[in-house]
């Protein structure tokens, strides 16, 4: 999704505004651009990739010491390069025209009256040279600029419906950026010097820049000049916001021996889920106890022994995680659980239960469809919130009341792999603290549970170990237009996770249904050219599975079957089987979603489509 990066600096600042757009690549964008203060405005804009941009500066010696830019993931208007950021006040801002620019500005979000500002802007004589909402938030910044830049986008925010983040810059004030945040977010790096300062949508941009981060609030605007910044809250009072020290995430960026970053992230499952374990076995003697440093947070097993409910709210491969973890959370802690999807969860009219634990889930922390849905029952009066997240200082975590912590480290493929199974690592461990703060946990049980997750990682390290199993059914998959997933309670959702990646990254259409929903619909469309996954672990409805299988046997469909070792499935004509290292009882989803990965992946790289950066696909949905 968008991404910004500004700096205010006494050197040319165009290589690190460049540099920083490319480590924000990974969240998917149609265009990007690069404006700067030199003399006047100046700007380099492309529907390329970054690295085209690149050139570009260089062949028009784009240089200067102030400047912003944005990586931009279209929603109002075409990916074209007359809507791609900066956009300048005073239409095209083309000194060719004639109608030099006075604003140049970058924004991430959505603003709702656009329509309306944009007749009113219109009608004071400003022509517009996009169909974005952002060239009126620039037009607006100039409408009311008196001298001051900082003031002008006080006023200017002030008229803004909707979410944004944003950087400007004044052809008159040739050493400020001014910065805004509302429902977007945005970052203010101190550089080392404490000469030079910057601003950026995601502290990753800034890596091996600065690690001296302040984490701007709602509402928050911040100037930015040479030497100094301050930062005024939604009030119009001057804040003092914590200036963290953040590890640079650098050593993410590095692919190794690996072909793609969703390659990689595959094979870091087993250290992923490894470290989120640690964080959490650092504290494992007090997870069950009643006081102490519980892994969720203070007050975390009260708040458990209280709740009624759960209510999972989450978006894309997040929700698939939630719906696996209703399984557990009513099988073994028996606790009922409903699970949303954010973006319709914030729009209907639901019946709040104030003893209900809210758990948002996401790898990000930002999406503004979940963010929303978890404001929208706060705001219904649920207060009781835990989200489980892999960015400790992400909005989502500063939200909620508690949090469990997911170490997957950076994820930079778009299509989620090692977010989602530490996701579930997480969602097992809250299951079990729920069950044991309700009293349905014997001590043998939570020990066998306990010893299954820390055996995790090692049976990861045996599943990847399939590959080149996986890699023959991918030549299959290639040539085909469609395909079917099936799967049964607790595979249900992962047969949907499988599904998933596949659409994403291959753009084969890909459904998934619960198997016994087959003879109600989805067995039409089964024929020789309809491959079926059939996620087949060795549970109470293998032998129901069975006979859904032989259903798709019997109208000539092909079935690639992912089994146990012990499932007494075997391959034959029309039917083919790889079979899992070993079953894993209620945690099998976290292995049995590996091979799907794989198979999703390697299709993708035999269709030669851009597996880590799938077309009209962006990484972190920041906008509704
Ligand atoms: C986007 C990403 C998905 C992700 C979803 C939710 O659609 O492409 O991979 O599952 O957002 O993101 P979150 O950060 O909330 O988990």
């Amino acid at each position: 999704m968008c991404g910004i990066v500004a700096a205010v600096a006494n050197r040319n600042i165009v290589p690190l505004l460049v540099q920083g757009l490319q480590r924000l690549e990974y969240r998917g964008y149609d265009s990007c651009g690069v404006a700067v203060h030199n003399g006047g405005l100046r700007r380099a804009r492309s529907t390329a990739r970054v690295a085209e941009l690149l050139q570009q500066v260089s062949t028009e010696h784009l240089e200067g010491t102030t400047g912003i830019a944005h990586t931009r993931w279209a929603t109002h208007g075409a990916p074209a390069v007359h809507n791609a950021h900066p956009h300048f006040s005073h239409g095209s801002g083309d000194e060719a025209e004639g109608r030099p620019g006075r604003i140049a500005l970058v924004h991430n979000g959505i603003i709702e009256n656009h329509e309306e500002l944009r007749n009113r802007l219109k009608a004071k004589g400003y022509a517009f040279a996009s169909q974005t909402d952002t060239e009126v938030i620039a037009h607006l910044v100039d409408s009311l600029y008196e001298g001051d830049l900082f003031e002008a986008v006080q006023s200017a925010i002030a008229r803004l419906h909707g979410a944004y983040a944003i950087a400007v810059f004044c052809r008159d004030e040739p050493h400020r950026v001014v910065g805004a945040r509302a429902g977007s977010p945005l970052v203010l790096g101190v550089g080392a010097e404490g000469s030079e300062h910057y601003l950026a949508s995601d502290a990753m941009a800034l890596a091996g820049v600065t690690d001296q981060i302040v984490y701007l609030e709602e509402g928050d605007l911040v100037d930015l000049q040479l030497g100094r910044y301050w930062v005024v809250d939604r009030q119009g009072d001057r804040a003092d916001r914590p200036v963290r020290t953040v590890q640079a995430h650098s050593g993410a960026a590095e692919l190794g021996p690996y072909r793609h970053y969703m390659q990689k992230e595959i094979f870091e499952q087993p250290r992923a889920i490894a470290d989120t374990l640690d964080g959490i076995q650092a504290v494992v003697p007090e997870l069950f106890e009643a006081s102490g440093n519980h892994p969720a947070g203070e007050g975390a097993h009260h708040v458990f022994k209280q709740i009624e409910s759960v209510l999972i709210l989450a978006c894309g491969t997040s929700y698939y995680s939630g719906c696996t973890a209703k399984y557990w959370l009513e099988g073994i802690a028996k606790v009922p659980t409903q699970v949303e999807i954010a973006s319709e969860y914030r729009y209907r009219e639901s019946v709040p239960n104030p003893h209900t634990l809210v758990v948002t889930i996401s790898q990000s922390g930002e999406t503004a469809d979940t963010l929303a849905a978890l404001r929208h029952a706060q705001s219904l009066g649920m207060r009781h919130t835990l989200t489980v997240c892999n960015v400790a200082s992400s909005a989502m975590v500063r939200e909620t009341r508690l949090a469990y912590l997911t170490r997957a480290g950076v994820e930079i493929g778009v299509a989620s792999t090692k977010a989602f199974t530490t996701q579930l690592a997480g969602l097992f461990l809250l299951t079990l603290a729920l069950a044991q703060a309700k009293g349905r946990l014997t001590e043998s049980q939570e020990a066998a549970h306990l010893k299954a997750m820390r055996h995790l990682p090692a049976a990861l390290s045996a599943v990847l170990a399939l590959e080149p199993q996986i890699i023959s059914w991918a030549d299959d998959f290639a040539g085909k237009q469609n395909a079917l997933f099936l799967g049964r309670g607790l595979h249900y959702p992962i047969a949907l996770e499988g599904a998933l990646k596949l659409k994403e990254i291959t753009y084969i259409h890909a459904e998934a249904y619960a198997a016994g929903e087959l003879k109600h619909g989805p067995l039409a469309l089964v024929t020789s050219e309809m491959p079926v996954v059939t996620v087949a672990p060795h549970d109470a409805l293998l032998e129901k599975l069975k006979s859904n299988m032989q259903e798709v046997r019997a109208r000539g469909g092909v079935l690639y079957v992912l089994a146990d070792a012990d499932s007494r499935i075997e391959s034959e004509d029309g039917i083919h089987v790889i079979r899992m290292p070993e079953h894993y009882g209620p945690l099998s989803p976290l292995l049995h979603v590996v091979p799907l990965q794989l198979l999703a992946y390697h299709t993708a790289v035999a269709r030669g489509t851009d597996v880590d950066k799938p077309r009209n696909l962006a990484k972190s949905v920041t906008v509704e």
